[in-house]
């Protein structure tokens, strides 16, 4: 059974970084709704509060029950979760005079087993309108700030602690230490979740739960899809049957040289070249809604057409991932909101088939860190995320095969090109957030091309052309939901743009898109 640290979530803007946080330190935690708390059985080390938009004296402040936790299990609140126990167990909160918010300097005043070896003075993070005016009964306040007296307190005889700050997020200097204290020497966590030991265990639950049965698994190129193939294909081997559709959308060479990385990877896979079905059903389809909808649509048929052809499977696979399915905590309505994953809707129950989703657990860099210990080459693991509708949503308006042929010559100038280039040192990857990136496009999150539907005028030589422009977009984020465009460095600007502008036929212009999420979004259509 795998230990683990239970965050309840109060709505907090960073509550996933809690999470976060305890993972890199090899702790497995999962995040629940604070009206739905799961079973406290003996796999549950310790519980963790976070904060909240609400404040607790609010009518509609967020309730939880904590009859089968406090006091009995180690317990964190964090800000929210620090007021709330102050405000429900004899303690007061107060609106702050002035808005505790931003930086501030963390003094220990009495020693605890939360700040062992927390460094006086560090820098934390406030973000608060109330304030602990009095601390709960039987609780001594263990550090305060130059404005708050009570910072952060233990309820003495308890293994309760509860800090005004954030200690999860990057200002809080002493974050980690504490959140180690608190899941290590407090919770007694062991620490030991890491990537082997995921694979370990997954490889053996995945044998248990399908034993001899056939399982199917739509592959896309993209990471999750891959990693979930070859921890599949390590616990089942050729029972699993993998699908590879080409829409006739992929990138330059995509769909050969992903192909044979499968292949090389001893995964079961069967490669379907669909271009002429996608191409067709979006002839004349201008609308970007529509242009979707069509490959979507198109994209089942092709799968379920080959899927029927597995006889006897009775399993679909998915590349799902953990913030596809964390539950958010709805505190303005009783109905929270789930976001799901539906690449292959409607299929799993025409066919009667059981959906099993090995990385339901894991956050997109711990996928990627399975990855790399399961050995997949760097090429396949690092890749930035690219739509589903694939280059249909970088083609605005109409795609044709002319157009296709400009687009995947100008995108593999740019991609290469961000693949050729040093970054400048310290950078962190956007793939491995633990480590420095080596070139450009390892310091992106994603970088794409798009092919506007205008042409415009320029000259070559001596004569007038009249050709498309492309416009280039890189930006950095952690999960797509806001971004940044990414200051590129102007030599490499200027490169890609000659590069583009004097081997692709048929584009005279090149844009670089500096807008950021929102107001705009990170693909055009
Ligand atoms: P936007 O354009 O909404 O994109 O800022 C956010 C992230 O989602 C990807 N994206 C899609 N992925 N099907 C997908 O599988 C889609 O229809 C789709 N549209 C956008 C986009 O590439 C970015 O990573």
């Amino acid at each position: 059974m795998t230990e683990k640290i239970i965050i309840l979530d109060f709505g907090s803007q960073v509550t996933q970084l809690i999470g976060r946080r305890l993972r890199e330190l090899n702790v497995y935690c999962e995040i629940y709704p604070f009206n739905k708390i799961p079973a406290l059985d003996a796999s549950v080390k310790g519980v963790i509060l976070s904060g909240s938009p609400f404040s607790v004296r609010d009518d509609r402040a967020p309730q939880v029950d904590l009859e089968n936790i406090k006091g009995k299990l180690p317990l964190l609140g964090i800000c929210y979760g620090a007021q709330y126990l102050a405000y429900h167990f004899g303690g007061d909160v107060k609106p702050s005079l002035s808005r505790e918010y931003g930086r501030a300097k963390l003094h220990i005043v009495s020693d605890s087993r939360l700040f062992e070896g927390v460094r006086d003075g560090s820098q934390i993070w406030m973000s608060h309108g109330d304030t602990i005016a009095r601390i709960p009964e039987g609780a001594e306040v263990i550090a305060s700030t130059e404005d708050i007296t009570n910072a952060a307190y233990h309820i003495i005889g308890e293994d309760t602690y509860a800090v005004q700050f954030h200690p999860e997020v990057f200002h809080t200097e002493e974050g980690p230490v504490i959140l180690k204290n608190f899941a290590i020497d407090i919770c007694g966590c062991k620490g030991d979740w890491t990537p082997a030991s995921f694979i370990e265990n997954t490889v053996r639950e995945l044998r248990e739960k399908l034993g001899n049965d056939k399982v199917i698994l739509g592959l896309s190129g993209g990471v999750d899809s891959t990693v979930a193939g070859v921890l599949l294909n390590k616990a089942i081997g050729s029972n699993l049957y993998c699908i590879f559709v080409d829409n006739g959308l992929l990138r330059l060479n995509e769909f050969n040289d992903v192909l044979s990385s499968y292949k090389d990877m001893g995964l079961n896979v069967i490669g379907v070249d669909a271009s002429e079905k996608f191409l067709s059903a979006l002839k004349g389809v201008t609308d970007p809604e529509a242009k979707r909808k069509a490959i979507g649509k198109t994209f089942i048929d092709v799968f379920d057409e080959q899927a029927r052809k597995i006889t006897g499977a009775k399993w679909l696979a998915q590349g799902t991932i953990y913030p596809d399915v964390i539950e958010s905590a709805s505190v303005n309505g009783p109905s929270a909101t789930i976001k799901s994953h539906h690449n292959v809707g409607g299929l799993p129950e025409k066919m009667n088939l059981k959906i099993v989703e090995p990385l339901r657990s894991l956050f997109k860099d711990e996928v990627r860190r399975v990855g790399r210990e399961l050995g997949i080459k760097k090429g396949l693991i690092d890749r930035h995320p690219f739509p589903g509708p694939s280059l249909g949503i970088r083609i605005l308006g109409e795609v044709t095969t002319q157009k296709l042929e400009i687009l995947r010559k100008a995108d593999d100038i740019f991609i290469s090109g961000l693949r050729n280039t040093p970054c400048s040192p310290g950078i962190k990857s956007a793939s491995d957030p633990l480590s420095d990136a080596t070139n450009l496009y390892d310091s992106i999150w994603q970088a794409g091309t798009i092919l506007l539907p205008v042409k415009s005028v320029g000259v070559m030589g001596d004569e007038r052309t009249y050709e498309y422009t492309v416009a280039l977009r890189a930006v950095i984020s952690t999960d797509g939901m806001t971004a940044d465009w990414v200051h590129l460095p102007y030599e490499f600007l200027a490169k890609t743009s000659n590069d583009i502008i004097n081997k692709v036929k048929g584009v005279n212009r090149v844009v670089y898109d500096i807008s950021s999420k929102p107001p705009a979004t990170i693909e055009w259509e």
